[in-house]
């Protein structure tokens, strides 16, 4: 029997082609973003401890309240915004659920959603799948800035949702309060228009720079969902448990479909997160241990052939390598794999059609001798 395929345009992501061809010339990975040193001990005893106390059945639909009510505090904390835990914070299976969650609660067959590219892989799939239509606003080398006024222009009477990431993979660009004032404004003419906000990178900022969350603009606030990582935060990519905050009306929706897509999320852990939230510098901190490890990086990428672009950031550094070869991204990255051992992500797969820039992705979320052993691989580039 032949299936009609929702999705006949996806294949076999990037990821997992350059890691396949990492893994079969023994390459250095610094394609896929996720660590390659240990999550704290500290956490993993937390995890331990409560599954031995025999924390293993289902957690509660919108997730453990004591994880809420931390989340809520860190919220606070950080950007002196009252979240209500009980109708606004849904724990859900990394910030991937929350998005895709999101969006299926949303997007109706016909809707228009903008999205910008480059762009992570998970947006438009899950809103083609539910009928939605995706329009495309490019960002572009070096600074990858949003022109309003033509975005704008993009906007019509069947647009629903804006989905923005920030701090933004892979470019590594940061908005800055400006451009949240600008999005702000589109709601001003739209009753019916969303906001998906992923901030998976919410705490891997650099330079003094703050983030500019969604929650911080109450208009936006009013109409957003935004997505957070846990995996990313805390260097535990693999146990895929994040949250999405939205106003109560929208988090009513948005339950409707996590309940129902996957229920709930694993217990132990979310109590171990609770536990662990605790203390605020286990997430203060990070901002200082990853601008360590891009200076580490750049200062090792700037004796190359390579000229980094600017990463405000994220955990990704991205280079232009015009100095070095004329061939596509791709082509490049694959050599780069099999003759110099260093697997990267060429930037065009980000972008719907191709659009090459010769730029190249690194992710600097690396032991230090793993960066300074790539380092010295990638000089000979
Ligand atoms: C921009 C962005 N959003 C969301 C995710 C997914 O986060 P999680 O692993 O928590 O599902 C990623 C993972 O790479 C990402 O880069």
């Amino acid at each position: 029997m032949l299936m009609s395929s929702k999705l006949p345009g996806i294949g076999t992501s990037i990821f997992t082609v350059i890691s396949a061809l990492a893994q079969e010339h023994n390459a250095i990975n610094l394609g896929q973003g996720f660590p390659d040193y240990p999550t704290s001990e500290h956490l993993m005893d937390l995890v331990n401890k409560y599954m031995r106390q025999g924390y293993n059945q289902y957690a509660p639909m919108p997730g453990v309240m004591r994880l809420r009510e931390r989340i809520a505090e860190k919220i606070e904390g950080m950007y002196g915004i009252n979240v209500d835990p009980d109708r606004e914070i849904t724990i859900t299976s990394g910030a991937s659920e929350a998005l895709f969650s999101a969006i299926a609660c949303l997007i109706r067959p016909g809707d228009e959603v903008i999205i910008f590219e480059p762009a992570y892989d998970l947006y438009r799939p899950a809103v083609e799948i539910f009928g939605g239509v995706v329009k495309t606003y490019e960002l572009l080398a070096p600074d990858f800035q949003v022109n309003w006024n033509y975005l704008k222009r993009m906007m019509s009477s069947k647009t629903r949702l804006i989905i923005i990431n920030n701090p933004h993979n892979p470019s590594g660009k940061v908005f800055k309060e400006s451009d949240l004032l600008e999005l702000e404004k589109f709601l001003d003419s739209s009753h019916d228009l969303f906001i998906v906000s992923d901030e998976a990178y919410e705490h891997l900022i650099f330079d003094g720079l703050e983030h500019q969350s969604v929650l911080r603009y109450p208009r936006l606030r009013e109409r957003a969902f935004a997505a957070f990582s846990f995996g990313k935060t805390f260097h535990n990519t693999g146990w895929k448990i994040g949250y999405c905050i939205a106003p109560p009306a929208l988090t009513k929706e948005f339950r409707k479909v996590h309940q129902f897509n996957v229920f709930s999320v694993n217990t132990p852990m979310q109590h171990a997160f609770a536990a662990f939230l605790e203390d605020p510098i286990e997430y203060l901190g990070l901002s200082t241990f990853f601008t360590h490890k891009r200076d580490l990086f750049l200062d090792i990428i700037e004796k190359s052939r390579f000229t980094p672009l600017a990463c405000e950031g994220t955990y990704f550094q991205t280079c232009l390598y015009d100095r070095i070869s004329d061939e596509k991204d791709i082509d490049l990255c694959r050599r780069l794999t099999t003759d110099l051992g260093v697997a990267a992500i060429p930037f065009s797969a980000f972008y719907t059609n191709g659009t090459n820039q010769n730029i190249i992705r690194f992710c600097f979320a690396k032991k230090d001798e793993t960066l300074e052993r790539a380092g010295e691989l990638l000089l000979k580039a």
